[in-house]
């Protein structure tokens, strides 16, 4: 059985005539690790709020359709409540910062403190979260004054040590240099490989290749199409929809115009896969 299920899900923010999520259908096993890909102003981060139970609590406007996730309604269910079932990670780290705490240490440990976890049991798990994240040398400064990328991964422990069944994440890694991505995506890597459910918003589309079960392309609203990262990211369609490419998918797709890309493999995502393509296609050639 699907653990989150969205069924036809339309959207409208308040005061706005068009809604911006349209007849949504998706479910997502246990353990899935689902990448969302779109265009700006797709509707991205208005899937995660509806996922993740921002609408329609925080956000009012007119939510039809239902979203469940372990069989329960998002709006049959407090917001207190469904955190503990769904964890969101921001597009924005500053939006995550609770600013009522002094340190990064007090603002992981926030959530938990809400639930009324036992002192005992939340120094373990802030503790744990601290070292998962690589974050230990920040946890005596202040939130504020960290970079966006030291904030993103901040926001990332403090939903993490709350343990949630699905991790969203809204863009993770957009304030982060190629470096910072790698270890953040390496944790969220290893949280889904402890079986955890992810589903990620993201544009880098190397990295969704790489790690995703199945990738969503959101396209004004609505699902253009889903499948495999390999049917997905290659699919002619997506350019002139807007969707970002993979470089390595634009150099094959131009290459084999020419024909030099061997017509038996599908068109690369990865460096490695196009490097796999271009070698096959140069020991083939006569
Ligand atoms: N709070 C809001 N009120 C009204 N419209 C909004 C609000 N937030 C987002 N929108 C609009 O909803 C659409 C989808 O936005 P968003 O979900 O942020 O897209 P994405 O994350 O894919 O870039 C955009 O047209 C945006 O302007
Ligand atoms: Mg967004």
């Amino acid at each position: 059985m699907a653990l989150v299920t969205l069924e036809n899900v339309t959207y409208r923010y308040p005061l706005t005539e068009t809604p911006v999520l349209k007849g949504i259908h998706l479910s997502v096993e246990e353990g899935e690790f689902v990448a969302i890909i779109g265009p700006n102003g797709a509707g991205k981060s208005t899937l995660c709020y509806a996922i993740s139970g921002f609408i329609p609590h925080f956000f009012k406007g007119e939510l039809s359709g239902s979203v469940r996730v372990a069989g329960r309604e998002v709006r049959e269910t407090a917001l207190s409540e469904w955190v503990t079932r769904v964890g969101l990670v921001f597009q924005n780290p500053f939006s995550q910062i609770s600013g009522a705490k002094y340190t990064v240490y007090e603002e992981i440990a926030f959530g938990l403190e809400n639930l009324g976890i036992p002192p005992e049991e939340m120094k373990a798990r802030v503790e744990e979260t601290l070292e998962l994240t690589g974050i230990r040398s920040l946890a005596e400064r202040s939130p504020y004054s960290l970079s966006g990328g030291q904030q993103q991964r901040v926001a990332l422990a403090s939903i993490l040590v709350m343990r949630p069944r699905v991790l969203v994440l809204d863009e993770p890694t957009s304030q982060l240099d190629p470096i910072g991505a790698r270890e953040v995506f390496g944790v969220i890597r290893a949280m889904s490989q402890k079986g955890m459910t992810v589903i990620l918003v993201e544009h880098k589309i190397e990295w969704i290749a790489a790690f995703a079960d199945r990738v969503i392309a959101l396209h004004e609203g609505e699902i253009l199409m889903e499948g495999t990262p390999d049917e997905v990211l290659t699919h002619s369609d997506l350019p002139a929809r807007g969707f970002g490419v993979s470089r390595y998918t634009q150099t094959a797709r131009a290459a084999a115009q020419q024909g030099l890309w061997p017509d038996s493999l599908p068109l690369p995502v990865t460096l490695e896969q196009a490097v796999e393509g271009f070698k096959t296609r140069n020991s083939s050639a006569p």
